[in-house]
């Protein structure tokens, strides 16, 4: 699908964001692997959220949705059955990398596959520790890649320093460390998410957390417990970019969830001297929610060291676009992880900002900018197979002259698939 994006005079009105795509897989997975019944309300209909569903209910697990609430009756591990077939995990990282963490302590043999760009991606940073914690598990090119073959088998905890500050991986050591023999002691490098933490506490499980140290006891029945998952600050991240750059915009984003793992974004955009408020403070299912209200303002330019990448890993395709229309020089440093997601996000950023007339210069870990809000050309240019990327370009279009046409433009189904609808709306 190639969707063409014209340059917009103002984004003014109130909306709600898709719901976090994080919460969802973990809300439908955890349940699945808890005793008693769970309803999941507001669950993200989207590819990547589907997969995790689907590949639950192939181990046997009674889970039913309509609409965004979706009902899981989980028996424990002991309910998990050998999938019939492979699991499909479709170009969701997340989905692979926690799964593996599951069935590395089950008591059969799965395989876990994904599409084309998902099976490039590496999971050696998961192979690795589970085989510490006497895993059976292998993947193509000598344990690279996916496909992932693993025979279930008896674990034992292990303490692990992790060499990459990353959620995925960490919540696939939790998963095994529930069913290991013995204390997992995870030691992180850098802020990652930590719904995980938060959600396995909330059903019951011995998991503390003091500084960049988690340490998780076996033993504890996890029990099942209703969630509520609130809006994707990492789909909002597009509406804040537009919001901020698109002249006289005034957008009300509604019940956005602001864990602090999360919100570097809007530290960096209202460093950049952007105007975003947040209003409504609360808690819900342990996560902090809120509302924001973002107003157009001139930024300038920043320069990001990557200590905090964690906080806003997902968001430097836009945040890059944030860049190109601020006043000045910006660069990004200490992102070298952006090159193993969906696509090298730093040569698709770097490919489609250039052929819309950005001065952006690729580098080994990130990028440098000079922004120039008046540089900003129409053309035609490439999501990659990449939502986020996808997502970049439609708010870079919001500012461009002429038209833009964006090809691949179903990507963002992945994470957001009302996005198109959205940006419509607030026409
Ligand atoms: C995610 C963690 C992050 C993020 C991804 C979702 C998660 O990946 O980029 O979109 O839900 O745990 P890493 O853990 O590899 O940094």
């Amino acid at each position: 699908m190639i969707k063409a994006v014209s340059a917009r005079t103002r984004l003014r009105g109130e909306m709600t964001i898709d719901p976090d795509k994080s919460i969802s897989h973990r809300s439908v997975l955890f349940s699945a692997l808890a005793h008693g019944d769970a309803q999941i309300n507001n669950f993200l209909i989207a590819e990547d959220t589907l997969s995790t569903l689907s590949c639950v209910q192939r181990m046997g697990v009674r889970a039913k949705r309509e609409g965004r609430t979706v009902w899981v009756s989980g028996q424990g591990w002991e309910g998990l059955r050998e999938p019939a077939t492979i699991l499909d995990c479709g170009n969701s990282g997340t989905t692979m990398r926690m799964f593996s963490g599951v069935l590395a302590g089950s008591r059969f043999f799965s395989i876990l596959s994904g599409d084309e760009s998902l099976n490039r991606r590496p999971m050696r940073r998961v192979i690795e520790p589970l085989k510490k914690m006497g895993a059976r598990i292998q993947g193509r090119s000598g344990g690279t890649y996916a496909p992932l073959a693993i025979n279930g088998t008896p674990l034992r905890g292990i303490s692990y320093d992790m060499p990459v500050a990353s959620a995925q991986v960490k919540s696939c050591l939790l998963l095994a460390g529930l069913q290991a023999e013995g204390a997992t002691i995870i030691n992180e490098p850098g802020i990652s998410r930590n719904h995980t933490e938060i959600m396995l506490q909330a059903m019951g499980a011995d998991l503390s957390v003091r500084d960049m140290t988690i340490t998780l006891q076996p033993g504890n029945k996890l029990h099942a417990q209703d969630i509520t998952v609130p809006g994707d600050i990492s789909s909002a991240a597009f509406f804040l970019v537009a919001a901020s750059i698109v002249p006289d915009s005034e957008l009300l984003i509604k019940d956005v969830g602001l864990n602090p793992g999360r919100c570097g974004v809007i530290s960096i955009l209202n460093q950049m001297g952007a105007a975003i408020q947040i209003e409504n403070r609360r808690r819900s299912c342990g996560e902090e929610v809120g509302d924001l209200v973002v107003k157009s303002s001139a930024l300038k330019g920043i320069s990001l060291d990557g200590s905090t990448i964690g906080t806003y890993i997902d968001e430097i395709p836009v945040l890059a676009v944030a860049m190109a229309a601020a006043e000045g020089r910006s660069e990004v440093s200490g992102a070298g992880e952006l090159r193993v997601k969906e696509t090298d996000r730093i040569e698709a950023v770097c490919k489609e900002l250039s052929t819309m007339g950005v001065d952006i210069t690729e580098k080994d870990d990130g990028f440098i900018v000079n922004g120039s809000r008046n540089s900003l050309k129409g053309a035609v240019v490439e999501s990659h197979g990449d939502h986020r990327i996808a997502m970049s370009l439609a708010v870079a279009a919001l500012i461009a002259e002429g038209v833009t046409s964006i090809r691949d433009a179903q990507a963002v189904e992945i994470s957001f698939p009302r996005f198109w609808d959205e940006l419509e709306r607030l026409r």
